[in-house]
């Protein structure tokens, strides 16, 4: 028996505090004009932990709403894995807190990291065990906080996060047609100095002499992130096409990770993809790293940009570092 992952649901949710560019322009030296124009986003989503909001609580509003989508209860679910890089707490890990939450019985449940690709390496675990029938279902989440990593000194990069979360749910089948075609994963850890974040760890742990709060943050060489975000994303789309049997011109909607829109340009340019096959919403949620891609496919999806059928590419970059690309028929 052959079998397949069919992407049956999708969800996503958000904080419900917006900070627009001109609420930032009140306490950072930078202006709604420039994060516009410079990266596209006009406001983003930050989290209210007296409200109870949470990188869990993101994570199971959003599985909830694709399990709905899938018609599915969540005891049938076969596994959890969460994309993030600011969970709650280490031990229990995100997927633990969401298995318990959702009432998804003892399916194997875990977090992985990979910044924000954390996503797309997740759905690569879950098609895997999947087409290897250790599971016949998987709920796939992207979640982050990165409120609790911006560092409110550095106007190059604190204006560039935000916080959410978004699911997948995937399920065994035997058809091919409507199915995930294909994923691939890549890294590259020489280059993990160019975001990254310093303090906090076993490294440097938060109650030793060296440890410094503002390197508890995220650091970031903007203009090197820029050029290998581009080469890396528009590479990883040409190879997963080619070695698959498409074109650019077969793929009928485009998921770029939402870092940055002269990011996403510049590889819709390299790669010749017209405006109208391609979904962004970091003007309204910034970069929510390992939530980009699956809270832009919800959307698509539940608009109707996206439909049954469709061919769909997903590419990302993040730190590590990392990046990857999947291709789906919806
Ligand atoms: N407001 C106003 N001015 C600013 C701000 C700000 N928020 N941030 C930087 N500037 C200033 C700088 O101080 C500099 O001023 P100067 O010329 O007087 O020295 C000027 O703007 C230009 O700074 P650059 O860093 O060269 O600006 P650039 O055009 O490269 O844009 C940016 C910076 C937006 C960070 C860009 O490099 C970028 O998008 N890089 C990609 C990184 C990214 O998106 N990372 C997200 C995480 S990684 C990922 O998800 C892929």
């Amino acid at each position: 028996m052959t079998y397949y992952s069919q992407l049956v649901g999708t969800g996503s949710s958000f904080p419900e505090r917006i900070v627009t560019n001109f609420d930032l322009e009140k306490f950072v030296d930078t202006s709604d004009e420039w994060i516009r124009t410079r990266t596209g986003i006009e406001s983003r989503r930050f989290v209210d932990p007296s409200r109870g909001e949470s990188t869990v609580s993101l994570s199971e509003a959003a599985s909830r709403r694709a399990l709905q989508m899938a018609g599915m209860q969540a005891s049938e679910i076969g596994a959890i894995i969460v994309g993030t890089v600011t969970p709650d707490t280490v031990m229990p890990n995100t997927a633990n807190q969401i298995q318990a939450l959702l009432g998804a019985g003892q399916a194997p449940s875990f977090d992985l990291q990979a910044a924000c690709s954390g996503f797309l390496y997740g759905l690569t675990l879950a098609d895997s065990l999947i087409r290897t029938g250790q599971v016949a279902s998987a709920l796939v989440i992207g979640a982050e906080t990165l409120s609790s990593l911006i560092n409110w000194k550095d106007r190059g990069t604190c204006v560039l996060f935000g916080d959410g979360a978004g699911a997948v749910v995937l399920k065994r089948t035997e058809d091919r047609t409507h199915s995930v075609i294909a994923t691939k994963i890549y890294s590259d850890g020489r280059y993990g100095h160019i975001l990254n974040i310093p303090h906090g760890f076993s490294k440097v742990p938060p109650h030793s002499a060296e440890y410094r709060s503002d390197m508890h943050k995220i650091k970031m060489i903007g203009s090197e992130i820029f050029k290998m975000a581009v080469r890396n994303m528009v590479e990883a789309s040409e190879v997963i096409l080619k070695e698959n049997g498409f074109s650019v011109s077969d793929v009928d909607h485009f998921v770029f990770h939402q870092a940055n829109l002269r990011i996403i340009d510049m590889c819709m340019k390299t790669l010749g993809v017209p405006a109208e096959k391609v979904s962004n919403n970091l003007n309204k949620y910034g970069n929510t790293s390992a939530a980009t891609l699956p809270v832009c496919l919800d959307e698509a999806i539940r608009a109707g940009t996206v439909k049954k059928g469709n061919l769909v590419l997903l590419t990302t970059f993040g730190g590590g570092i990392t990046w990857g690309s999947a291709l789906l028929r919806i």
